[in-house]
């Protein structure tokens, strides 16, 4: 084989890594959310990554409510805490949390208080991938379960006001996306 065909090979390869990719994202939305913490797991390149970004308004997220978006076929939420959901969440000891880290890619390799959870320093902004980190159900949210956040009904996991595990099968906190503030009501995400 010559040196040209070794890298036209290796472009074709890079071709059908990606529709790889695609036919699984597909495939998710056919088949349901069981399948949410295999896709997680195949972290699609940056290039695939940036031609996903999508830019959100949240002019008219009231305080107290949650948007959810579809994102990368995965609903995610965007919740405007209130100052008691946030007022719990920071009182929250680090020791009563049951996954130890924020899963927050905005904030790498960071604690699970609630400051490294949050999109904007006061914390009035939580974002999550809407996905049960237990077996992939979505999680019903304004304050459901025991902790005042998020109660999957599929197997009983309690997730509270940051979206941190406190109770039940699921062993994660809810994952949190790459997303940032564009300008004041934007939040872009990827
Ligand atoms: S999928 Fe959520 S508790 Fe099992």
């Amino acid at each position: 084989m010559s040196h040209a065909d070794e890298h036209a090979g290796s472009g074709e390869g890079t071709r059908r890594d990606f529709l790889y990719y695609a036919t699984a994202g597909a495939g998710v939305v056919a088949t349901g959310a069981a399948v949410w913490p295999l896709v997680n797991q195949m972290n699609p390149s940056a290039d695939v990554q940036a031609l996903a970004s999508i830019r959100v308004d949240v002019s008219a997220v009231e305080v107290g409510t949650q948007l959810t978006v579809k994102y990368l076929g995965k609903p995610v939420f965007i919740r405007r805490r209130t100052p008691e959901e946030i007022e719990a969440a920071r009182a929250t000891a680090l020791e009563e949390l049951p996954d130890p880290l924020s899963e927050n890619p905005n904030k790498p390799d960071t604690d699970a208080s609630d400051a490294n959870r949050t999109l904007d320093e006061a914390g009035e902004w939580l974002v999550m991938v809407g996905v049960c980190t237990h077996l992939g159900c979505v999680p019903i949210g304004d304050g459901a379960g025991d902790f005042g956040g998020w109660f999957c009904p599929c197997h009983g996991s309690h997730y509270d006001s940051a979206g941190r595990i406190r109770r039940g099968p699921a062993p994660r906190n809810l994952p949190i996306p790459v997303a940032m503030f564009e300008d004041e009501t934007t939040i872009k995400l990827g």
